[in-house]
C-alpha cells in the first residue's frame, strides 16, 4: 500500500518535472537557434540512371559557419582550418564548379550557402546548366550528337545543377539574414582563425533530407511497393501540361488530311533553387511572342468560325521541356498513337479527328528571343535554324525558304532581319528535336536571338530575370523603340503577317503595333502574377504578388503559371460568346471542339461583369510516356524523359552558437565520468542489497 503510494507520487514528480524541463529546454532551443527564414533550397532529382542535386543527412547537417570571399578564404578553408565541418557561405563569384568540387573534396564542408545580394554586381555568367541542354534526348537518340562538346551552345554551362553534391546547399537572398550571418561570422568566427578551437563559433544547421535516392526506377519501384498501412511516395514524375490551340477549329473529318502549320514554344526553365525561376530571356520572351502572335493572327484571319484555306495553324506552348523533351515527347507520342487531341474511341458525337504528324507542314519554333545581340538601335538580327539533313533532301527548302522569305519581306522596313544560322552539324537544342527523331521528313525552323551559342549567360539560372532581358515595366507608356517590348510586338507582327500569307495567299496589315500590350505581358510574368492581363482572367480568384516561377514541377501538381498562360491566350484571341451566361459558360460534354471559359475579359476592370470565352484553346497531358507506356520500361534507354523530383519532408536553416571544441570535450569527459560513477554505484547496490534491505522487502514485493 504504502509503496504504491511512494511510487505513484514518484511518478507523478516524474511527470511533473518532466514537463517543466521539456518546456524550459524549448525555450533554451528557442534562444539559441535563429532561424533564417526564406532560404531556398536545392533539391534532388533523379533521372532513370543517376541522382542530381543535394540532400541533407536526415536530421540535417552542422557546420561553422565560413566566408569565402576569395581564394585565400577558399585555401584557408581547404587547408588550414581546424574546426571541421565548415559551412561555406559564397557570393555569386565564387558560386563555380571549381570552387565547389574543391570544397566537397576537402571533407571539410558539411553544406554551402549562396548569398545573393541584390545590389552586388552581378558575374558576367551564371548557368549551371549543362553545356549541351538536353544532351542524351531528342535527336542524339537517333542520330550523332547535334552539340559539339568543343563549340557547345550554352558555353558558359558549369553543369553544378547535373552534379549529385551530397550536401545541402541554400539560396539566401533577403538582406537581413545576409546580414545576420555575416555580424554572427564576424563576432565569433571571423578573428583569430586559427584558434578558432578555444572558442564558441557560429554555425548553421540545414536541413534538406530527400526521401528519394539512387536514381527514377529505384524509386518508382519502392514508391510503388504498398506495404500493410500505406503507400509511400519517395519521388514524383515531372511534368505538367501542354497548351495547345488552332486558329480554326477542327470539327469536319476532312480535317484528316488538312496540312496545319505548328507554332511551338516552351513553357518552362529551371534553376538549381526550388521556386526561383524567373526564366526570361527562356522562356518569357518566347511565350510572349507565341502569344502575341496568336492574337495579331486571329484579328487578320477572323471570322475564325471557318476556314477559308486548306490550312490551320496550330499554336503550342511544351512543357517540361528543361528535362529531356518531356511535353514534346508526349505530344508525339499522342499524335503518332492517334490519341491527340483526343481519344477516337471515345464515344462523343462532335470531337475533333486525330492530328498525326503527317499533317505537319511547317514547325516553327521560338526559341530564346532578346535583344542582347542588336547589331544597333534599329536593327535586330534572328537567326533561323534548320536541321542539315532535311534541308539537303529533294523538294524541300520551298516551304522554309517561303517561309524565310515573307518574314523578311514583311519586315523590312521595321528594323528586323531574319538570317540562316551557319553552324556545321549543329542543331540547337529545341522542342522540334523531338519531331525530327520521330519524323525526320518534317520541315522546321528554330528562331533565335543567337547563331552559335546563347547569348544569354544565365541560361537556366536564378539571374534570368526581367534584367536579363532589359525589362522595364512601362506601365500604359509606349516603350521605347529599342526597347524588348518593341521587338516583341514587331517580331509577333512579322510572324502572325508570314502566317497569315502561308495559309491564305493573301497579304493583310495588322492595325497596328502592340507593344503595350507585350509590356503588360511580360509584367505578369516577370513582374508580378497580380497584374492587369492576368486579373482580366481570372475571375474572383487570389493572384499572387510575385513573379512567376517557370518550373515545370510534377505531375501531381498542377502550376498555375500553365493555366493562366492557357487562359491568356483564351483572352488574347478573344471570340465571345455573349449568348452563354456565367451558369451556361462551360464546356458541353457532347460538342469537344471549343472549351468555354467565364472570366473577367475586360482589362484592369475588376468590376466589369464578366463575359464567356469560347476558345479552340486547351491544355495535354505533358508526362513522359516512360511513366505509364510500358509495364517493364527500359529506364536506361533513354528513350523518353524519365526525370523525376525527390519528395522532401523540409527545408530549414537555422543558426546558433556552438561551444567550443573544449567546451564539448570537457561535457563529454563529464558525462563519461558521470556513466561510470552510476555503473559503480549500482553494482555497489546490487552487491550489497541484502544488507541494504534486508530480505523482507524482496518477500513483501512478490
Ligand atoms: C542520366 O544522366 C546521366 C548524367 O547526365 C547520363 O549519363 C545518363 O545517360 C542519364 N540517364 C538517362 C536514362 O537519361
Ligand atoms: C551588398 O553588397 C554591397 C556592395 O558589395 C554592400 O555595400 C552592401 O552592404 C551589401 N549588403 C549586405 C546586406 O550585405
Ligand atoms: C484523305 O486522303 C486520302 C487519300 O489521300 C483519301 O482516301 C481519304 O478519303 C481522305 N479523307 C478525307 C476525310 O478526306
Ligand atoms: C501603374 O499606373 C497606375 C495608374 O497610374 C498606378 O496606380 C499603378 O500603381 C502603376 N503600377 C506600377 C506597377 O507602377
Ligand atoms: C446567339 O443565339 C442566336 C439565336 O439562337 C443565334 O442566332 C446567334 O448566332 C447566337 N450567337 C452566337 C455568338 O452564338
Ligand atoms: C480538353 O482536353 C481534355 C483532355 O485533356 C478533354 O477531356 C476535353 O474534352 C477537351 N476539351 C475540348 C473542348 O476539346
Amino acid at each position: 500500500m504504502l509503496l504504491h503510494n511512494v511510487s505513484a507520487s514518484l511518478l507523478f514528480l516524474t511527470v511533473i518535472f518532466a514537463s517543466i524541463y521539456n518546456v524550459s529546454l524549448q525555450r533554451i532551443r528557442d534562444k539559441m537557434y535563429e532561424p533564417i527564414e526564406g532560404a531556398s533550397a536545392c533539391f534532388r532529382r533523379l533521372n532513370g540512371t543517376h541522382q542530381f542535386g543535394c540532400s541533407s543527412h536526415r536530421s540535417g547537417n552542422v557546420g561553422v559557419l565560413q566566408f569565402v570571399d576569395d581564394d585565400m578564404d577558399l585555401n584557408w578553408l581547404v587547408e588550414n582550418a581546424t574546426v571541421s565541418p565548415y559551412m561555406a557561405v559564397l557570393p555569386p563569384k565564387m558560386f563555380t564548379k571549381d570552387v565547389l568540387l574543391k570544397l566537397k573534396t576537402s571533407g571539410k564542408v558539411n553544406g554551402v550557402v549562396l548569398i545573393n545580394n541584390g545590389t552586388e554586381t552581378r558575374p558576367e555568367h551564371f548557368s549551371h546548366e549543362d553545356k549541351c541542354p538536353n544532351r542524351y534526348s531528342g535527336l542524339s537518340l537517333v542520330h550523332e550528337q547535334t552539340c559539339n562538346i568543343s563549340d557547345p551552345w550554352n558555353v558558359h554551362g558549369t553543369g553544378i545543377s547535373l552534379i549529385d553534391w551530397g550536401f545541402p546547399i541554400f539560396h539566401v537572398k533577403d538582406e537581413d539574414n545576409i546580414s545576420k550571418l555575416y555580424q554572427c561570422y564576424k563576432t565569433h568566427n571571423a578573428h583569430d582563425r586559427d584558434a578558432q578551437v578555444e572558442r564558441s563559433l557560429c554555425a548553421l544547421e540545414m536541413n534538406s533530407f530527400m526521401l528519394a535516392a539512387v536514381d527514377s526506377k529505384t524509386c518508382i519501384r519502392r514508391s510503388s511497393a504498398t506495404t500493410i498501412l500505406n503507400r509511400v511516395r519517395y519521388c514524383d514524375p515531372l511534368g505538367d501540361r501542354n497548351i495547345w490551340s488552332t486558329l480554326y477549329p477542327r470539327y469536319k473529318a476532312e480535317e484528316k488530311n488538312k496540312t496545319v502549320i505548328v507554332v511551338a514554344a516552351r513553357m518552362d526553365g529551371t534553376s538549381m533553387f526550388d521556386g526561383i525561376v524567373p526564366g526570361a530571356i527562356s522562356p518569357i520572351s518566347g511565350i510572349v511572342t507565341l502569344l502575341m502572335t496568336a492574337r495579331i493572327l486571329a484579328k487578320l484571319a477572323e471570322p475564325l468560325d471557318e476556314q477559308h484555306g486548306d490550312d490551320n495553324v496550330m499554336f503550342v506552348l511544351l512543357n517540361g521541356e528543361s528535362y529531356d523533351y518531356i511535353g514534346s515527347s508526349r505530344l508525339v507520342w499522342d499524335m503518332t498513337h492517334g490519341v491527340f487531341p483526343i481519344s477516337p474511341n471515345s464515344d462523343i458525337k462532335v470531337k475533333q479527328p486525330p492530328f498525326y504528324l503527317h499533317n505537319i507542314k511547317l514547325f516553327v519554333e521560338l526559341g530564346q528571343i532578346s535583344t542582347l545581340g542588336n547589331v544597333s538601335s534599329s536593327e535586330t538580327d534572328f537567326y533561323l535554324h534548320q536541321y542539315e539533313p532535311s534541308s539537303n533532301r529533294v523538294n524541300s527548302q520551298n516551304v522554309i525558304s517561303s517561309f524565310k522569305n515573307k518574314m523578311n519581306n514583311v519586315s523590312q522596313n521595321i528594323g528586323l532581319k531574319f538570317k540562316d544560322a551557319k553552324k556545321k552539324n549543329s542543331f540547337p537544342p529545341s522542342s522540334l528535336q523531338s519531331v525530327l527523331a520521330k519524323s525526320p521528313d518534317i520541315e522546321g525552323v528554330v528562331l533565335t536571338d543567337h547563331e552559335s551559342h546563347y547569348l544569354n549567360t544565365y541560361y537556366h539560372s536564378i539571374m534570368d530575370d526581367s534584367s536579363n532581358l532589359k525589362y522595364v515595366y512601362q506601365n500604359g507608356s509606349t516603350p521605347s523603340e529599342d526597347s524588348i517590348q518593341t521587338v516583341i510586338a514587331k517580331l509577333s507582327r512579322s510572324l502572325a503577317m508570314t502566317l497569315y500569307y502561308m495559309i491564305s495567299n493573301e497579304n493583310k496589315d495588322p492595325p497596328e503595333l502592340e507593344a503595350k500590350m507585350v509590356d503588360e505581358l511580360l509584367h505578369c510574368y516577370l513582374d508580378t502574377m497580380d497584374c492587369p492581363v492576368f486579373r482580366a482572367i481570372s475571375y474572383k480568384q487570389k493572384l499572387d504578388d510575385k513573379p512567376a516561377s517557370l518550373y515545370v514541377g510534377v505531375n501531381v501538381w498542377l502550376s498555375p503559371i500553365t493555366t493562366l498562360t492557357g487562359h491568356a491566350l483564351a483572352l488574347l484571341v478573344n471570340q465571345t460568346d455573349s449568348n452563354k451566361t456565367e451558369e451556361t459558360c462551360y464546356s458541353d460534354v457532347s460538342n469537344r471542339v471549343f472549351s468555354y471559359i467565364w472570366m473577367h475579359n475586360i482589362i484592369d476592370d475588376v468590376n466589369s461583369t464578366g463575359a464567356c470565352i469560347k476558345t479552340t484553346m486547351n491544355f495535354s497531358s505533358a508526362i513522359s510516356p516512360a511513366f505509364f507506356e510500358e509495364q517493364d520500361y527500359d529506364w536506361s534507354s533513354g528513350n523518353y524523359s524519365t526525370w523525376t523530383e525527390s519528395i522532401w519532408r523540409e527545408f530549414s536553416v537555422r543558426m546558433f552558437l556552438k561551444p567550443s571544441k573544449f567546451h564539448e570535450n570537457l561535457t563529454f569527459a563529464l558525462g563519461v565520468v558521470v556513466l561510470a560513477l552510476s555503473f559503480l554505484i549500482v553494482y555497489f547496490a546490487n552487491s550489497k542489497s541484502h544488507i541494504l534491505f534486508g530480505n523482507t522487502f524482496v518477500e513483501n514485493s512478490c
